[in-house]
């Protein structure tokens, strides 16, 4: 008899694992980091406690087998290539991503990518279903997987079931051009308890239940039509691990390279940075036309001043994504063209993704650093800037458009569509007295510190134990 698969009690589903297989030219494989904040968030979390992770594993065809890794256990789901096209880079990243996201670019809207979305869901409800202990938390992450709560239900009406949306939920305007609307509010209707990171996202799902499903919605709850079932949909900002992620920027080598990379820039007396996965929704556009009007206008220049640009590579077969990076290189390429000097670039640009310790070195390095998304669900680069400068140097530019500027108000707040405001806001962040700025960096520090991603998974877990919540019984007579 084949040994039974263990089960556990906490179960997490995204639809990537915190590891990509990645495999060479010779056929060697090697697993490296995914990218983004939603596994940089959840790997701290899973770290401490014990429990499965249900995700792909970035690469087209058969699923590796489960395997444990740092102390989770790692269970893969397969996905075709026809899959990564219709159901990852059509329906999730060129359907939902820009609707969720203001429609900064159009949506496409394709029935066989809806088709595949389906498909796929119902693979991770079955998966999440065979690893899932009797009566375990399910915490279902992220807008690739918005039908696993209701599928999951009809298989497992044991376990409960958590939902957490780490990028903005839209205006039911927005919400209300997918042809898919209904399907997609009743899945997540599954669920016990739904987070988001802004009350703004939360009001959102409720009104879209009402408005669209002519659902019964009572302030942050919503009845489920043909049950007594409620659920509620609240605010529960993600954020970093502040201790483990500013020790690491205290070691002394990290302290080190962080000078290093100063002195290999030529010691500018101001570096600004910026750190961003290449998408269309992070402002980098908008960034770069203030640098380059600040330098023509010859209020900054090299090599006084310089910028360093890192920029993931990100969904580079999503033809918006594949638009974007071509206008950022020629931009690069224009500014220091037209701008640089010899030895001193105006930009130096990286495409490509780095270390943790490198990341802390450069936050470290940096005097101002630039988050200006035109739309974020949090932006936890914002956060780990703060978190890694113990020695309260640097300045926070944050666009109002993030949902980490609903916590850091202090940051020099900017509007990236004003671009007249944004290079004053720059100049602000450069020229504010040292003194004032330590004064910022403490407060913004506070903040994280207080709010750091161990106690978001806490209060997040509770509000679902909480959960349901169901009306008082009738009583009998
Ligand atoms: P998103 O999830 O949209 O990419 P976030 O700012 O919330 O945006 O999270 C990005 C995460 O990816 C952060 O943890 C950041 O440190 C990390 N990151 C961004 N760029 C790089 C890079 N080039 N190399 C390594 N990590 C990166
Ligand atoms: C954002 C999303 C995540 C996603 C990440 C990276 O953080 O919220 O769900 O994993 O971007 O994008 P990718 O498409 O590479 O997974």
């Amino acid at each position: 008899m084949p040994t039974p698969r263990p089960t556990y009690d906490l179960v997490i589903a995204a639809n990537r694992l915190p590891v990509d297989k990645v495999v060479g030219d010779d056929g060697e494989v090697e697993w490296r980091r995914s990218p983004g904040g939603l596994v940089t968030a959840m790997e701290s979390v899973m770290r401490t406690q014990p429990g499965a992770w249900v995700g792909w594993a970035g690469d087209a065809g058969e699923a590796p087998e489960p395997f444990d890794e740092d102390g989770i256990h790692l269970h893969p789901v397969p996905l075709s290539t026809d899959e990564v096209r219709d159901y990852y880079e059509g329906f999730s990243n060129d359907t939902l991503w820009p609707i969720y996201h203001d429609v900064i670019v159009p949506a496409t809207f394709h029935r066989e990518w809806w088709s595949s979305y389906q498909t796929v869901n119902r693979r991770f409800a079955e998966a999440v279903s065979e690893v899932a202990a009797e009566g375990a938390t399910v915490w279902v992450q992220d807008y690739q997987l918005q039908l696993v709560p209701a599928l999951l239900r009809r298989l497992r009406p044991d376990v409960r079931i958590g939902w957490f949306n780490h990028i903005p939920f839209p205006p039911v305007e927005l919400f209300a051009q997918l042809p898919w609307r209904a399907q997609l509010l009743d899945g997540l209707l599954g669920a016990d308890f739904l987070g988001f990171q802004r009350q703004a996202d939360a009001r959102n799902f409720v009104r879209a239940c009402r408005q669209l499903l002519g659902a019964q919605t009572k302030r942050d709850r919503v009845t489920v039509e043909g049950s007594h079932r409620q659920v509620r949909a609240a605010a529960i900002p993600i954020s970093v691990d502040f201790h483990g992620l500013e020790e690491l920027a205290k070691r002394p080598d990290v302290m080190a390279r962080a000078r290093e990379i100063r002195e290999s820039l030529g010691d500018p007396k101001v570096l600004m940075l910026g750190v961003d996965r290449l998408d269309y929704t992070k402002g980098i556009r908008h960034r770069l036309k203030a640098y380059e009007e600040l330098l023509s206008e010859r209020r900054i220049g090299p090599p006084e001043v310089t910028l360093v640009q890192v920029a993931t590579p990100s969904r580079e077969r999503v033809d918006a994504y594949r638009i974007l990076r071509g206008e950022i290189e020629q931009t690069v390429g224009r500014i220091n063209g037209e701008l640089g000097k010899i030895g001193a670039p105006a930009v130096h640009y990286l495409h490509h993704s780095y270390p943790r310790e490198e990341m802390a070195a450069l936050f470290q390095a940096a005097d101002v650093m630039l988050v200006t998304p035109l739309r974020d669900g949090m932006n936890l680069v914002a956060k780990e800037y703060v978190t890694c400068r113990h020695d309260l140097g640097g300045a926070l530019v944050l666009s109002e458009f993030t949902g980490a500027w609903h916590e850091l108000h202090q940051a020099f707040a900017c509007n990236p569509h004003d671009i007249e405001g944004l290079k004053q806001t720059i100049l602000r962040a450069i020229n504010t007295p040292a003194k004032d700025k330590q004064r910022i960096m403490k407060a913004l520090r506070r903040r994280v510190s207080d709010h750091d991603v161990q106690r978001w998974a806490a209060r997040y877990l509770a509000a679902l134990a909480a959960a349901p919540d169901l009306p008082q019984a009738e009583p009998r007579n």
